[in-house]
């Protein structure tokens, strides 16, 4: 905080922009927003304006009390707790205005096919041809909405084979992933589909071929917990084919790198 920013009783004043002017920036900001709807915009928009006023209503009532008790210790006891009212006021209109900025970030990252193919296009265009170029995408961000479409981006800008992480942003590493939302992307491309997510044993692996129609599989955590387990997919073995002082000799050489 700069100095000009506190006035001579060391308080920090509110910066430049109005209460005004900020719902007036904060609904421009809303309209930017393709994806809103205009229940929603109204919503969030009233929700900011609440905010911001009590916000800045609190915050010069505190000011205020705080001009009024300083250097006056008996007035402490009558003014302290409106103070510490007002003080919570602020906190609860910080807050709201918090909550109001994750959904707008949510919002914002929304699935963007046009952005999904210029990324891959930049990566194709800068690597040699003769380097192939895949990408991996999850069924989407907050829904499916976008799954084709996003695949397509991905296959149009020139990607040798894409995988498919099961599951939205949203979804997280929750189980299940959902393997047969892979089978509309895998008969939609020309390209190669890699199924991904929640592999965990030789019979995921089957169901998962099955549910999605898709050949070739990536695996994640299931190959850390399990490292013989690709192994055992391509053997089709439901028991481990190293014995543990096999994995434990392969574990360590993991830890220590490929130089050990
Ligand atoms: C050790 C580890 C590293 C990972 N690194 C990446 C990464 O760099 N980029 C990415 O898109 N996903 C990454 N992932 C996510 C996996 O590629 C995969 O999509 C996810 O773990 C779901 O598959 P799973 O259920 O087989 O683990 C990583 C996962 C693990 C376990």
């Amino acid at each position: 905080m700069s100095e000009d920013a506190k006035n001579n009783e060391g308080i920090v004043e509110f910066s430049e922009k109005t209460v005004e002017e900020r719902i007036r920036d904060f609904g421009e900001l809303l309209k930017s927003i393709e994806s809103l709807d205009d229940k929603k915009r109204q919503l969030w928009r009233e929700i900011y304006e609440n905010a911001i006023s009590d916000r800045q209503n609190s915050y010069v009532m505190f000011t205020k009390l705080v001009r009024l008790v300083q250097d006056k210790s008996t007035e402490h006891a009558v003014h302290g707790k409106t103070i510490a009212t007002f003080l919570e006021r602020m906190s609860r209109a910080n807050d709201q205005l918090i909550k109001l900025a994750e959904l707008i970030a949510k919002a914002q990252k929304g699935d963007e096919p046009e952005v999904v193919y210029e990324l891959v296009k930049a990566v194709r265009v800068a690597v040699p041809a003769h380097i192939p170029v895949s990408a991996k995408m999850r069924l989407g961000y907050m829904d499916r909405n976008f799954m084709l479409e996003n695949a397509h981006a991905i296959e149009d800008a020139g990607a040798a084979w894409v995988t498919v992480h099961a599951r939205t942003k949203a979804d997280g590493y929750t189980p299940p992933a959902f393997w047969d939302q892979l089978r509309p992307i895998r008969e939609a491309l020309k390209i190669n589909v890699i199924a991904n997510g929640e592999i965990w044993n030789n019979a995921d692996a089957k169901q998962c071929r099955l549910e999605s129609g898709c050949e070739d599989l990536m695996i994640g955590r299931g190959a850390v917990t399990t490292p013989d387990l690709t192994q055992c997919i391509r053997q089709n073995s439901d028991l481990p084919l190293l014995s543990w002082q096999d994995l434990l000799q392969l574990q360590i050489r993991f830890i220590h790198g490929p130089l050990s």
